[in-house]
């Protein structure tokens, strides 16, 4: 896991590496016309799995009842309920903080769906405080995340919790 302290930066509005700024204005094109949250994190699922390297499961898990409840997403089959606290998506919902992880089999109470993956990114989505749900990125490859894609990622939430404000009510 990267050094906390890296992570208290706001990393919503930082400038986006160039490799990610055609991904986050293919999502901008893509959800600003639209507010169904489950059709718009569908095909944010669709853009991050087709256009990031190395990366074998990109989607959502949405807060329901006190737990994350499985969303949108591409890859292998996952695990359709993590309790709050539990598995870095757990963690990352607790926290309403980022969660990136370099080896998750050294994260205590890893959730392991896809045996493949070896990392992951975890960001929360918030509008007023409230937790809507976690984008959730696994890669195969060790040390796949880093502060380039926190930034362009969490500017991707952004644009999502900023879809969710401008399109209540909400699912
Ligand atoms: N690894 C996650 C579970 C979700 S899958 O990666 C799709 C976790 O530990 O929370």
């Amino acid at each position: 896991m990267l050094d906390n302290s890296v992570l208290e930066q706001e990393p919503r509005d930082k400038e986006v590496s160039s490799a990610y700024s055609l991904i986050v204005k293919q999502v901008g094109a893509l959800i600003e016309d639209e507010h169904d949250l489950i059709a718009n994190l569908a095909n944010v699922s669709a853009v991050l799995f087709n256009n990031l390297d190395d990366v074998n499961w990109a989607g959502f898990y949405l807060f329901k009842e006190g737990e994350l409840v499985l969303g949108p997403f591409q890859g292998q089959a996952a695990c359709i309920r993590i309790p709050m606290n539990k598995g870095v998506c757990g963690t990352a919902a607790f926290k309403k903080e980022a969660v990136l992880v370099d080896n998750v089999h050294e994260f205590s109470g890893h959730i392991a769906c896809d045996a493949a993956s070896n990392s992951e990114i975890v960001i929360p989505i918030i509008v007023e405080q409230k937790l809507i749900g976690v984008l959730d990125i696994d890669s195969p490859r060790y040390s796949r995340f880093n502060l380039d894609d926190l930034n362009a990622l969490s500017r991707i939430v952004k644009l999502i919790e900023e879809n969710i404000t401008q399109g209540k009510p909400l699912l």
